[in-house]
């Protein structure tokens, strides 16, 4: 007998744990600096809404339909079908790539509450503060393996020893408190002299910035955020209880997910501007941002403090549901014990995120691709495996899983049962063709620029 999620909250506490982690904080703001802000923002509210809850609602359910992880899953609605099966396996590897450097970032935050702790950010200004996140990061690649290999042993104890009874009381507890904290952030975060420019940024789309790659950026951005497309939310959809309404709940879900992402993006830009910072950092940006604004608040370190041991924990939160797809479908796939199959996928997974921790450990990979390890993998999942991913499982939902199926799991205790000729639409025709569009026309600039560039054309 498969487990069960206690209640319809377990459920739900569980996914927005899943789905809240760095990605809303680390990634949203990163990515929104890197492609133009308003622009960023309105694509990424769109494809929530049009792409990633339609997405949400066909991945539980194809979940709980099949009772399996995502290769199982794929195999037995599909008349055990060796292309869908290949598609969950493409879901499998997206999580294993992606656990390999979420662990290293999720380390970063474990050194940045420690440093917060030890006071590190006293007395020093914005700009010192913005360069110590390189000497943290680059110098000493001790310290971040060590961290890195910590999240990991953490993350394969919870997964392999099943404590999600304790997980879900502390998820109870420090979902609401991160809540609590982005709000109160965001309150006194109007009071900074940039924030009107912060808020201009984010939310005021300039059109001469329009590139397709703002827009496939933000349909991965949403996709990751929302820990779409790769089978995470269908392993989790697989044990939930049958009675339970699979659309109010991903509405809930989503609605809690953005919310976090963009206000994280309102407390961050509003501190770029008033202390000059430049909205482009990358990677680095909340760590080399927020210490800054922290340290100019009143009780500032415990704030600090507070805020990265949480981000800290939200990212735990996460990595669990990214593991826990890979090992069930060890499990499932090879009947492995779950302690040897979290064991082993684990370590692997912290092999792999070696040169992500040290990107030394590769000398020539920079050279190669143009773009360090970590950011080839970000690249790759974000532009290729969660939206191709996506675009699969929906025309799965759509076109194979059986309207008999589909509409029986839509509608199972929900109020919302009549909103299931419009979700059809979206999972059959809507989400694919804006996928594929999305596909098209990035890719086409990336390799044609000319093609689409009006200025090609004036020069
Ligand atoms: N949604 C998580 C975040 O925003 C990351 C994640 C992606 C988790 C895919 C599981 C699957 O941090």
């Amino acid at each position: 007998m498969r487990g069960q999620w206690g209640t319809r909250l377990g459920f739900i506490l569980a996914a927005s744990g899943s789905a809240v982690g760095l990605g809303n904080i680390w990634g949203f703001p990163f990515m929104a600096g890197q492609s133009g802000g308003g622009l960023f923002v309105l694509f990424y509210l769109a494809c929530v809404a049009v792409i990633g809850l339609p997405v949400m609602i066909a991945e539980i359910m194809v979940g709980r339909r099949a009772q399996r992880s995502p290769v199982g899953a794929y195999g037995r609605l599909s008349g055990d079908k060796a292309m869908w099966k290949l598609v969950g396996w493409m879901g499998v590897a997206a999580g294993v790539l992606i656990l390999s450097f979420y662990s290293v970032i999720a380390g970063w935050t474990l050194d940045y509450t420690v440093l917060s702790i030890r006071d590190a950010f006293a007395g020093r200004s914005p700009g010192d503060i913005e360069a110590l996140f390189a000497e943290r990061t680059g110098e000493r690649p001790g310290g971040v393996i060590f961290l890195h290999a910590l999240f990991m042993v953490m993350v394969i104890a919870i997964v392999a020893g099943g404590v999600e009874k304790g997980l879900e009381r502390a998820v109870r507890i420090l979902m609401p408190l991160l809540f609590v904290l982005i709000v109160g952030l965001l309150i006194y975060g109007t009071t900074l002299e940039g924030f009107g420019e912060g808020a201009r940024f984010l939310f005021v789309p300039d059109l001469d910035e329009f590139d397709a790659g703002a827009a496939l950026a933000a349909l991965g951005q949403s996709m990751f955020s929302l820990s779409l497309g790769m089978g995470a939310i269908l392993t989790y959809g697989s044990y939930l209880r049958r009675k339970d309404d699979i659309v109010a709940t991903s509405t809930t879900i989503s609605l809690l997910d953005t919310f976090i992402a963009v206000a994280a993006g309102m407390i961050l830009f509003p501190i770029v501007f008033t202390y000059d910072l430049g909205t482009a950092g990358g990677e680095g940006l909340i760590f080399e941002v927020l210490p800054a604004f922290f340290e100019n608040m009143p009780a500032g370190q415990l704030v600090a403090i507070v805020f990265f041991a949480l981000l800290f924990f939200a990212a735990l939160t996460s990595a669990l549901s990214l593991l826990e797809v890979v090992t069930a479908t060890v499990i499932d796939q090879l009947g492995w014990r779950r302690l040897t199959a979290a064991a082993a996928v684990g370590g692997g997974i912290f092999v792999l995120g070696l040169p992500s921790a040290h990107a030394e450990l590769l000398p020539f990979w920079e050279d190669l691709f143009g773009m360090g390890f970590q950011e080839s993998l970000v690249f790759l999942i974000y532009n290729v495996f969660l939206p191709l991913g996506g675009l699969l499982i929906s025309v799965f939902a759509g076109w194979v899983l059986t309207r008999s199926a589909s509409y029986e799991e839509f509608t199972a205790g929900s109020r919302l049962a009549g909103l299931y000729p419009g979700w059809l639409i979206l999972v059959r025709f809507i989400v694919p063709i804006g996928i594929l569009l999305v596909f098209v026309t990035t890719w086409a600039e990336m390799f044609f620029p000319d093609l689409l560039s009006s200025e090609g054309a004036n020069e």
